[in-house]
């Protein structure tokens, strides 16, 4: 069979995948069907934290999978309500609701914050604001909340009720706030225009503006939690509480969950039936979630983060300083952004294609950046090979 025309002749193209076809992985290295080799600095798109095949999880999935794959949330399963509590120790959160992505953890989070907002006695608390720049998935109610033609393109109707507002501006933003509004949803850290972090005051202004017309913050750290940032979650290094926090990617290492996590007083004003998914809080997503959970708050493990984020950067600046190919470089924690000086054959797309071919797997964030985002446990001479690799391949589109 060749998988690779297969491929177009019976998915959807929605995707322009990279011309191989993965055999396997491990840590992070992935070996495609010719048994070429690659370094990966993707993480299945910020997600494989622990590294591909982790052992350890692998022991967990295989074990779990002889007790209990599936009932439905109709039915109480242990790993599930394991998984709540450790989240709820860890975390800020009383409650949790589990679902299967980081789009549908949005969606979800929208509709508890509409009905809440309903149950403060006004039934037209139900307005939503969002940010520039703003990435929520790909579902309706996650490209209607940010502001890119890109994404919403073609398919309206989008749902209603939302306004937008340019990220970290504190000018103009309480006129976008009235009593109707229920609820504002951000990302502490952005990636879709560069790894942006919120600036401190901009959060404080915007947790009295919430306070002011009693609207709810919701949290979206689907790619920016599971210590990817260099904490758990991002927002501890603001020191606020969310009221609704999504999560996602990172918590089952690759095998499907999200999330979203809330506190009783949210929790209250939920109703049976008002909400629900048939695989969420699945047995074996949520005892890999409870192992990983474990490993990833370690500190060792997010010191290490920090550490290996200083040594891209060292061979980042080192190699702008040399080669002036990048505009702008951007990090938050094993979280890096890069803008490209683009020239002639030197371009997102080339980059990435030359890449592949030299065994260095990168992503894109956007038409002029690529975006970094390895395994939180990669190895420091993984670093400096896969390094290595993109000079020489930015030298030879340059
Ligand atoms: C910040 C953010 N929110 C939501 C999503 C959507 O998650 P999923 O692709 O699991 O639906 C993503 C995906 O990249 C994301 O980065």
């Amino acid at each position: 069979m060749n998988t690779l025309n297969e491929y177009s002749n019976y998915i959807l193209p929605f995707y322009a995948p990279a011309n191989f076809v993965v055999k396997k992985a491990s840590g992070s290295i992935v070996w495609d069907t010719k048994n070429k080799k690659y370094i990966d600095f993707t993480a299945g798109i910020a997600t494989t934290n622990l590294g591909h095949s982790n052992k350890l999880l692998s022991k967990i999935i295989n074990e779990q999978t002889k007790k209990l794959w599936h009932l439905s949330p109709l039915y109480i399963n242990e790993p599930a309500v394991a998984l709540a509590k450790k989240l709820c120790k860890k975390t800020f959160a009383e409650k949790v609701f589990f679902c299967n992505s980081g789009a549908e953890a949005i969606d979800g989070s929208v509709k508890i914050a509409r009905k809440y907002g309903i149950s403060r006695g006004n039934k037209n608390k139900n307005q939503i604001i969002s940010f520039s720049s703003a990435f929520h998935g790909r579902l309706l109610t996650g490209i209607a909340l940010s502001n890119s033609k890109a994404l919403q393109n073609g398919f309206h109707p989008l749902p209603k009720g939302i306004k937008n507002h340019p990220y970290n501006q504190i000018d103009g933003l309480e006129e976008k706030f009235s009593e109707n509004t229920c609820a504002v949803v951000i990302e502490l850290v952005q990636w879709q225009d560069g790894i942006i972090s919120a600036n401190k005051k901009f959060i404080t202004a915007l947790k009295k503006l919430c306070k002011k017309y009693d609207a709810l913050l919701i949290v979206d750290e689907v790619q920016s939690g599971m210590g990817r940032t260099g904490t758990l979650f991002s927002y501890e290094k603001y020191g606020f509480k969310p009221d609704l926090m999504c999560f996602a990617k990172g918590l089952a290492n690759g095998f499907p969950i999200g999330g979203i996590l809330t506190n009783n007083k949210i929790s209250d004003a939920m109703t049976i039936g008002c909400h629900g998914t048939t695989f969420g809080g699945g047995p074996i997503a949520c005892a890999i979630g409870c192992k990983v959970l474990d490993l990833i708050e370690k500190k060792t493990l997010l010191n290490n983060v920090f550490k290996k984020e200083k040594l891209f950067l060292k061979h980042f600046n080192a190699m702008n300083e040399e080669l002036s190919c990048f505009k702008d470089i951007k990090s938050s924690g094993l979280w890096i952004s890069l803008e490209l000086n683009i020239s002639n054959d030197f371009n997102v797309d080339n980059l990435i294609k030359k890449c592949h071919e030299k065994g260095l797997m990168i992503l894109k964030a956007n038409n002029t950046m690529i975006r970094i985002s390895p395994s939180l446990i990669i190895e420091n001479e993984l670093i400096v090979k896969g390094n290595k690799i993109l000079k020489e391949t930015i030298l030879e589109l340059q």
